[in-house]
C-alpha cells in the first residue's frame, strides 16, 4: 500500500523570490535551472515573480538572455522546453544595486509594487546567494526598507541563507546573532542541499518504516559505520574559495555530518521539521569531540599532488589557480567518530571525503557484526565477509544488502552475494535536482530539510575541535596523495588501527 504522508501538505502560495547575488554562479547553475523545472512540473505557485539583484548593469532582457544560455548548458533536461521558457522567462526581472547601499532595497520595493498583485508584495522569499559577510547586512537594509518583518501583519516573509554559514563556531554565532536581529528564527532557511537530495531524505523513511533494520540499528549488531563522499573533481576554479575552506569546512561541517545524523539519530516523536531537527541537533552533541590528542589518533586530512584522474592529467592542488603555492589546506578528510550515546557506545563512524578521488560517489555502508566463531566462520576465518547495508547515495541511488550464500555444487563454497533496490529500475529516473525541492519547502514554509540555528552551532563545535589539532602544522608525506587515487596512506592507518579496511564504493561511474 502507497502511504501519502504529505496529504496535510501546505499548498504553495502565490509569492516574490527576490535572489541577491544574481549574477553569481550559483543563480545560473542552480537556482534557475531549478525554478524553470519547478515551473515544467506544475509545482509554482500560481502566480509568481523572481528578482534578480546584484551591481553588474543589465536589463530584464539581458538577463532574461543569459539566463537561457545557462540553461541550456545546466538544465538537467534537455533540451530546453521552448513554450515553457517562454513563459517561465516572463516572471524574471532584474533589479540593478549595490547590497550595501539603500538604493537596491527602494528599487526592489517599486519592483514589487509594480507587479500589481497584493500576494506578490506581501508573501517573500529572500534568497541570499551572497558572501555570508553580506547577510548581516541585506537583513537589515530589508528591515529598513519595510520588506522583512518579524512579525508580518499579512504574508510571510522568509529569508534563505547558503553555506557556508561561518568559518568556525564563533563566526556562525555572530551570523545566527545578525540574522534573528531582524527575522524570527522559524523565518531562517539554512541550506544544506544534501538534505534535498531524494536519497538522503529516504534515510529517514528506510530507518524508520522497516522493522527489520531498525531492529538490528544499535551497537549489538552494527560493528563499524563508513561513511564516504568523493569527488573526481579537482578544486578547478575555487582555489580561492577552497583555500579559506579546506574540505573540513567545505563538506564535513555540513554534508557528511548531516548524512551522519540522519543514519544515527534516535526516532523523532512525530515528522514535524521541530521533532526532526531535535533529534538531529540531540545525535550532533553526543558525538564526543575529540581532543588534541585523540584527533591526531582519529582524524587524518589529505592534500592531492599531480595525479591522472580518469586517464586526464590533473595539477596538484598548490599548483591549482589562487592556491598559494605552500598551502596546507586539506583536499581530503577523513575521520573515525564516536557517538556516546546508550544505542551506539563504541561503534566507530568513519567518515571520508576528498577531492581528485577516482569515483564520484556519496555512499553509507553499514557493516554488521560477524558471525560467531563457530561452524563457517571458524573455516573462513576472516574471509568470510559480514553483512553489510549499503545506501547509495549518488549515483546509481540505490540500497543494497550483502549476505553469505553457498555456490552451487557438492563442496561447501561460501560467497558473498547481493539483494538490491534501484531507484532507476523500480521508479523510473525520477532525478529532480536538490534545489528543486529545497525551493519548494522555502516557498511553502517547512524548514524539515533546512538547518536550525543549534544545529549549525552543534556541527561547527565538533569541527572546531578537530581543526585545532593540526592548525599551524605541516603536512606529513603520509598525508599527501596522487589524484586518482583513493587518499592518503594515513587514511588507511585510521582505520587498520581498529582492525577495519575501507571498503571500496559500489555505485558505478
Ligand atoms: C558543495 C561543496 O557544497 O558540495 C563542493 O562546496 C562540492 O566543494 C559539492 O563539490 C558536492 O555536492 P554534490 O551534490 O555534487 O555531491
Amino acid at each position: 500500500m502507497i502511504c501519502r504522508l504529505d496529504t496535510g501538505r501546505k499548498a504553495v502560495e502565490p509569492c516574490a523570490i527576490a535572489i541577491f547575488g544574481a549574477s553569481g554562479d550559483l543563480t545560473a547553475r542552480k537556482l534557475i535551472p531549478a525554478l524553470y523545472h519547478l515551473c515544467k512540473d506544475k509545482q509554482m505557485p500560481p502566480s509568481f515573480q523572481i528578482v534578480g539583484l546584484a551591481r553588474r548593469e543589465k536589463t530584464d532582457a539581458s538577463w532574461r538572455a543569459e539566463l537561457r544560455s545557462a540553461l541550456d548548458q545546466f538544465s538537467r533536461t534537455k533540451p530546453v522546453d521552448e513554450a515553457v521558457w517562454q513563459e517561465f522567462s516572463q516572471h524574471l526581472a532584474y533589479c540593478r544595486g549595490d547590497l550595501d547601499g539603500a538604493a537596491a532595497y527602494g528599487a526592489l520595493e517599486q519592483k514589487l509594487a509594480a507587479f500589481g498583485s497584493e500576494p506578490l508584495r506581501r508573501n517573500l522569499l529572500f534568497y541570499l546567494a551572497t558572501s555570508p559577510s553580506q547577510f548581516g547586512q541585506v537583513v537589515e537594509q530589508l528591515h529598513d526598507a519595510g520588506l522583512l518583518q518579524k512579525d508580518p501583519a499579512d504574508g510571510w516573509q522568509r529569508v534563505v541563507v547558503e553555506k557556508p554559514f561561518g568559518h568556525d563556531l564563533e563566526s556562525a554565532r555572530q551570523l545566527n546573532r545578525e540574522l534573528t536581529r531582524y527575522a524570527r528564527e522559524r523565518q531562517v532557511f539554512r541550506i544544506d542541499h544534501y538534505l534535498g537530495k531524494e536519497t538522503v531524505q529516504n534515510i529517514l523513511t528506510f530507518r524508520f518504516s522497516n522493522a527489520i533494520f531498525e531492529r538490528l540499528w544499535n551497537r549489538e549488531s552494527i560493528d563499524h559505520v563508513q561513511i564516504t563522499v568523493s569527488e573526481r573533481q579537482g578544486v578547478g576554479q575555487r582555489g580561492g574559495y577552497y583555500e579559506e575552506a579546506g574540505a573540513l569546512r567545505d563538506m564535513v561541517q555540513n554534508h557528511l555530518l548531516q548524512v551522519l545524523s540522519l543514519m544515527a539519530m534516535e526516532p523523532p516523536v512525530s515528522l514535524e521539521a521541530e521533532a526532526i531537527r531535535d533529534e538531529k541537533v540531540k545525535l550532533l552533541k553526543s558525538i564526543r569531540t575529540p581532543s588534541p590528542e585523540e584527533a591526531s589518533r582519529q582524524v587524518v586530512r589529505g592534500q592531492y599532488l599531480a595525479g591522472k584522474v580518469d586517464g586526464q592529467s590533473q595539477p596538484g592542488y598548490r599548483q591549482e589557480p589562487k592556491v598559494k603555492p605552500d598551502s596546507t589546506v586539506e583536499t581530503y578528510m577523513a575521520l573515525k567518530l564516536f557517538i556516546d550515546n546508550w544505542r551506539w557506545s563504541g561503534v566507530p563512524f568513519y567518515l571520508r571525503t576528498g577531492k581528485c578521488l577516482p569515483l564520484s560517489v556519496s555512499e553509507v555502508r553499514v557493516q554488521f557484526r560477524p558471525t560467531p566463531h563457530v561452524l563457517f566462520a571458524a573455516q573462513c576465518g576472516p574471509r568470510l565477509d559480514p553483512n553489510a547495508l549499503t545506501l547509495r547515495l549518488q549515483p546509481n541511488e540505490g540500497i543494497s544488502l550483502r549476505f553469505n550464500g553457498k555456490v552451487p555444487g557438492a563442496s561447501v563454497v561460501v560467497q558473498p552475494v547481493r539483494m538490491d533496490f534501484s531507484y532507476n529500475a523500480e521508479f523510473g529516473a525520477y532525478t529532480p535536482e536538490a534545489y528543486e525541492r529545497l525551493l519548494l519547502e522555502a516557498m511553502a514554509g517547512d524548514a524539515t530539510l533546512f538547518i536550525r540555528r543549534d544545529e549549525v552551532e552543534a556541527a561547527w563545535q565538533i569541527v572546531d575541535g578537530i581543526r585545532k589539532a593540526w592548525e599551524g602544522k605541516p603536512l606529513s608525506d603520509r598525508e599527501l596523495y596522487r589524484a586518482g587515487t583513493w587518499g592518503p596512506l594515513a587514511a588507511d592507518d585510521l582505520l587498520a588501527q581498529n582492525g577495519h579496511a575501507w571498503r571500496e564504493p559500489l555505485a558505478v561511474k
